[in-house]
């Protein structure tokens, strides 16, 4: 099958065009680099002995992208990633996260019409369902106010794939992350955060590396076992392998409905104080951390009920949290050795 993953050089595309490839695809990847690096397309070829077709494609331009749909004779499916994703940038440049998410998405399903392709899967995210009112969250769980722009785009976006698929004859599978962490167990590719990481695990490794001086822990207050803030973390390769279920899905004509939504994530929730302990049993590493503040925006607890994907999907987290720590460490450590 021909697929365009649009994002493919980030964090989460380029980990799920190797498992697409692994498995015989041919792989087009659109990619403007906006947040991301030609070296996850060097490292999937390493990882997979092939290189992707890549396109340098910004999909908020329509003429670019009509013009990769038409190189490539149009697409048997579609994951689309490409977006901004920093939650604290999000709140700071709303209007710079509307535009460019929506935008693209807009423009992707345009494109999928003119050229009369009819399969895609979104990436979405827990960020849809705001601050719980029920745990585990349940895909049927209310989808309530995000607490950021990001967030928003997120919900937004699936508002429109549902409105088009309502009014066309596209299928499309929405999946909802919760935390994915962790890299690819070759070391090859894996997350690359421009700047300060705003996100817990790369700020960690970050920290025991040398990089950063010490970690804090925002708000050690909250109603949990520890105090601290719990979310469910996945493996990025447990991810990336929901992608090609959930195409293969659409692909072999298995779904319910024109539209589906599935949870992505282990089904278990960790504090920040597991991730850190874990972090420190698989590195050996003391890490170097603090109490601090509450983080403005931040849900105390969120974990997934993830009993739709393994039933309707056949899919199942497998890593655990010591293998997800593991190999964010690894990863850490061969960025080290590259510089
Ligand atoms: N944390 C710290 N210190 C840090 C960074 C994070 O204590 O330096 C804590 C946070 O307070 C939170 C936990 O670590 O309790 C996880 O924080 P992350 O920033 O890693 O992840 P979030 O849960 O905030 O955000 C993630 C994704 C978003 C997505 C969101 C949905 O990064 O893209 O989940 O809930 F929108």
């Amino acid at each position: 099958m021909k697929i365009l993953i649009t994002g493919g050089a980030g964090f989460i595309g380029s980990h799920t065009v190797v498992e697409f490839q692994q498995l015989g695809h041919e792989v087009w990847v659109a990619d403007n680099l906006s947040n991301s690096s030609s070296q996850a397309i060097d490292g999937i070829a390493a990882i997979t002995g092939i290189r992707p077709h890549f396109s340098k494609t910004d999909l908020c331009n329509y003429s670019e992208l009509d013009a990769l749909f038409r190189q490539a004779c149009g697409f048997d499916g579609i994951v689309h990633f490409a977006a901004f994703k920093a939650v604290g940038e999000s709140v700071k440049l709303p209007l710079k996260y509307y535009h460019n998410n929506l935008l693209s998405t807009i423009h992707l399903l345009q494109c999928m019409q003119a050229h009369h392709c009819t399969q895609l899967v979104f990436s979405s995210s827990c960020t849809v369902y705001g601050e719980p009112v029920e745990l585990p969250v349940h895909e049927l769980s209310p989808v309530l106010k995000p607490l950021s722009p990001y967030g928003n785009t997120k919900q937004i976006a699936e508002e429109m794939i549902t409105d088009a698929v309502a009014t066309s004859d596209l299928n499309a599978i929405m999946l909802r992350y919760f935390n994915p962490i962790g890299a690819h167990e070759t070391a090859l590719i894996g997350e690359l955060p421009i700047g300060v990481p705003g996100n817990l695990v790369p700020y960690i490794t970050q920290t025991a590396i040398g990089k950063r001086d010490h970690l804090k822990v925002f708000g050690n207050d909250y109603e949990t076992p520890d105090g601290t803030c719990i979310r469910d973390y996945i493996h990025i390769t447990d991810l990336a392998k929901a992608h090609v279920v959930a195409l293969d899905r659409i692909l072999a004509n298995k779904m319910d409905a024109a539209c589906e939504v599935f949870n992505i994530g282990t089904g278990h929730g960790n504090s920040v104080l597991e991730v850190i302990q874990s972090f420190e049993k698989v590195s050996g590493q003391k890490l170097n951390y603090s109490f601090d503040q509450r983080r403005p925006g931040d849900v105390p607890q969120v974990w997934a009920d993830t009993t739709k994907a393994q039933k309707v999907l056949g899919w199942k987290a497998e890593r655990t949290l010591d293998e997800m720590m593991l190999s964010a460490w690894n990863w850490e450590l061969a960025l080290q050795k590259k510089l």
